[in-house]
């Protein structure tokens, strides 16, 4: 296999943040803390994974980052839009997640970060106002806005490569309709301040017009639409989204397809959480929870494949909840009861209760989804990157293809990708040759 080219990771890469709350503040404080060797760069696979090349008896498992030209955490720059004008340290003090004694200790750094106006409207996110917000005639008026940032920034950041992960709030559902359907009707849409052009898909559509890559940390469709991927296309951008999967999803991808390879049947599962941070107050509001719960349902049903298996799969019932419960702030409570069966039918319980930290399960993967775009950027892919579904609850394939939800779907589908543009024998696990 010949490896592919994949100009070298020179100068500073910038990373673009639209939101700038809890889980960005916990992005850039960690980067700043590692930078600072005062703490580790835990759940990230680009900084701690290995991946095993050739043969088991090889020996061969470099560092991911020794094995791809990624960029290195000493090269990133952060620049970040919010409806609030607080300062990232100050945001970083309100989100609560990470302790006031680390914060101080890369203050200087976090203070420096001042968010650039919103383009927002509070229809699309009914819990939320703010006062920080670009004034504009029209939709485009506001694109605009946000391309004029972006290129301000880049010579005083000194970025000499930018990615956008999107890391707002989770906005009101939204289908797909005509404006979405082509460039054409998209770019008539926001000279007419079309309503189905939400705001997240207005920094969508100023990145990919300046050819930057973009992932999409919420459930909002921003740039799963015909539009906005023909323009990543004809951009040479690479894309991807939606919705991180951390908490209660990453559970469920992880345990559904173990229940599934040993042909356990399921009759319900019933998940709740209780989480008290300002995405959490968002997600109270019905319009945004839908949404949200678009994404969390739907993994279930492609792991198991009721289709297939209707025997074990074919009735089962599946319930989503969130509760907003401001004691909790970030530190979100999720309960998973399963209820299973086995052998002759026999039925069985399966209860998870975690305890877990939003913004720090959220955070890598934010890390990881900007170096990884701005890899695929140089190696010259563009467009929907289906091998970053490992990182989303709703991965974005191509029209017509089920996404894969299985967490070692997505990893083997990851690191599969990775040895391709290195030009590495793939792996596939048959391991015949060793007996041989
Ligand atoms: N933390 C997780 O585990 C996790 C997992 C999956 C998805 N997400 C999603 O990631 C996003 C960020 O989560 P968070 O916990 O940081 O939420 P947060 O509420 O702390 O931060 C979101 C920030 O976005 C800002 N914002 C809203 N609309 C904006 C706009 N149009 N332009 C600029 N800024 C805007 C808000 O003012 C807020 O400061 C949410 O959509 C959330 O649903 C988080």
């Amino acid at each position: 296999m010949t490896a592919a080219h994949i100009a070298p990771a020179e100068g500073r890469l910038g990373v673009l943040l639209p939101g700038l709350g809890a889980v960005s503040t916990t992005l850039i404080a960690g980067v700043e803390l590692v930078r600072k060797d005062l703490a580790k760069p835990i759940g990230s696979l680009t900084q701690l994974g290995t991946i095993r090349l050739g043969k088991r008896t090889d020996n061969r498992t470099p560092l991911i980052r020794d094995f791809v030209p990624l960029a290195a955490m000493t090269d990133l720059v952060f620049g970040a839009w919010d409806i609030f004008p607080d300062t990232c340290y100050q945001s970083a003090r309100k989100a609560g997640v990470l302790a006031v004694a680390q914060l101080d200790a890369v203050r200087s750094e976090l203070d420096a970060i001042a968010p650039w106006p919103a383009a927002f409207d509070p229809a699309y996110v009914k819990r939320l106002d703010g006062p920080h917000v670009k004034r504009g005639a029209t939709k485009l008026a506001l694109a605009e806005q946000i391309m004029a940032d972006i290129e301000g920034f880049r010579p005083r950041s000194g970025a000499s490569r930018l990615v956008m992960v999107w890391c707002g709030s989770t906005e009101s559902f939204l289908r797909p309709t005509a404006v979405h359907a082509s460039l054409a009707a998209f770019e008539a849409g926001l000279r007419a301040n079309d309503p189905a052009i939400a705001p997240s898909m207005l920094y969508a559509y100023a990145a990919l017009q300046l050819g930057i890559p973009f992932a999409n940390g919420a459930p909002n469709l921003t740039v799963d639409i015909p539009a906005l991927v023909e323009l990543a296309n004809a951009r040479g951008a690479p894309i991807c989204g939606k919705d991180f999967k951390t908490g209660q999803t990453l559970m469920k991808t992880i345990i559904a397809p173990g229940l599934k390879s040993r042909m356990l049947g399921l009759h319900g599962w019933f998940s709740t959480n209780i989480l008290g941070n300002r995405d959490g107050e968002v997600l109270d509001e019905p319009s945004s929870f839908r949404t949200k719960e678009e994404s969390k349902l739907s993994v279930l049903d492609v792991i198991l494949r009721q289709d297939l298996h209707p025997e074990l799969y074919g009735d089962y019932a599946h319930r989503v909840s969130i509760h907003y419960y401001p004691p909790r702030g970030d530190n979100k409570e999720g309960w998973d009861n399963i209820d299973v069966f086995g052998w002759l039918g026999y039925p069985m319980q399966i209860k998870i209760n975690f305890l877990c930290r939003d913004s720090i399960l959220a955070a890598p993967l934010v890390l990881d989804l900007a170096l990884f775009l701005d890899l695929a950027k140089r190696a010259g892919m563009h467009g929907v990157q289906e091998w970053l579904s490992f990182y989303f609850k709703s991965p974005q394939t191509a029209p017509g293809l089920y996404p894969e939800h299985d967490l070692f779907i997505q990893l083997m589908k990851l690191k599969n990708t990775l040895r391709h543009l290195r030009g590495e024998e793939l792996i596939t696990h048959l391991g015949l040759e060793y007996y041989d």
